[in-house]
């Protein structure tokens, strides 16, 4: 059965949010896998296991812990998602969207979403950050879209355009910010797939082909949540493995994803530190 949320349940999630904290967070951040340790460094952190906020998916992959961080970081405050839900898990593409429409009844702004992702282009090297130029919804072209349902226009139009979903302004402070760091960073584009099997060689070359610079199976449908209800979005995608697209080519396995996560936390954090700073 299909299931759609109403607005007295994004409020319940609210409520017991309340009853922690009153913080009134203005940026919020998603942490993808292997990416979580930006949420130790929140400052007066109030944590809230995911279990214990009404509708919240309980992610279940190994890397992500399943809490919401609410605090300080860099003087701002802001709610960060340790760990996120995939639609490969079994949630329906509602519940993964939840979280942010309850972020923006908390008061958020911006959104900072992180994933880890396999490189197509052939000139990303594993560890190189990917600033999402756009993305490529191919979940959403076989119907998967957070939206579908009854459209509540408390968050946004029935029908909200995609154009710049990744707010330029933003895109461009982070690039600096990364140069400035020595942190090779490229701009790109993202394509979600559902997962959870990784690509054959023939979809690599596929995806390639249509224009995709990274795949990962997640962070499309936050971002069509976030644009929704006019949130900005800043998107960065650490690469952690690259994807030949050749007969013959080892898979890539979840360990290496881990283990590029290893070295893309502190790039990731210095980016995100920087533009949080530059707010
Ligand atoms: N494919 C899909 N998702 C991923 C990959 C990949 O190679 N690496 C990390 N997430």
């Amino acid at each position: 059965m299909e299931e759609f949320f109403t607005m007295p349940e994004f409020q319940a999630a609210v409520t017991a949010i309340r009853r922690y904290t009153s913080l009134q967070p203005q940026v919020g951040l998603i942490l993808g896998s292997g990416l979580n340790a930006l949420a130790e460094s929140v400052e007066d952190a109030t944590k809230i296991p995911f279990r214990d906020i009404p509708h919240f998916p309980v992610s279940t992959v190994e890397g992500h812990e399943g809490r919401l961080v609410l605090g300080m970081l860099e003087g701002v405050p802001v709610v960060v998602m340790q760990g996120r839900a995939h639609y490969y898990e079994g949630y329906s593409m509602s519940r993964i969207g939840l979280p942010i429409r309850v972020m923006k009844l908390l008061g958020v702004e911006l959104l900072i979403v992180t994933n880890a992702s396999g490189g197509l282009n052939m000139t990303y090297r594993p560890g190189d950050v990917m600033i999402i130029r756009d993305h490529i919804n191919l979940i959403g072209m076989a119907g998967l879209n957070p939206l579908r349902g009854p459209n509540l226009a408390e968050f946004g139009p029935r029908f909200p355009g995609m154009n710049e979903a990744y707010a330029p302004a933003l895109r461009q402070l982070a690039q600096e910010i990364a140069l400035r760091a020595g942190i090779p960073a490229h701009q790109g584009v993202y394509i979600c797939l559902a997962g959870p099997s990784f690509e054959t060689p023939a979809d690599v070359r596929f995806l390639r082909l249509i224009g995709a610079d990274a795949v990962g199976m997640s962070t499309v449908p936050e971002v069509i949540t976030a644009r929704h209800s006019g949130m900005r979005v800043l998107g960065l995608s650490g690469i952690s493995n690259t994807l030949i697209g050749e007969e013959g080519a080892p898979p890539p396995n979840h360990e290496e994803v881990l283990a590029a996560g290893r070295i893309l936390v502190p790039r990731l954090e210095t980016i995100i530190r920087g533009v949080l700073r530059a707010l």
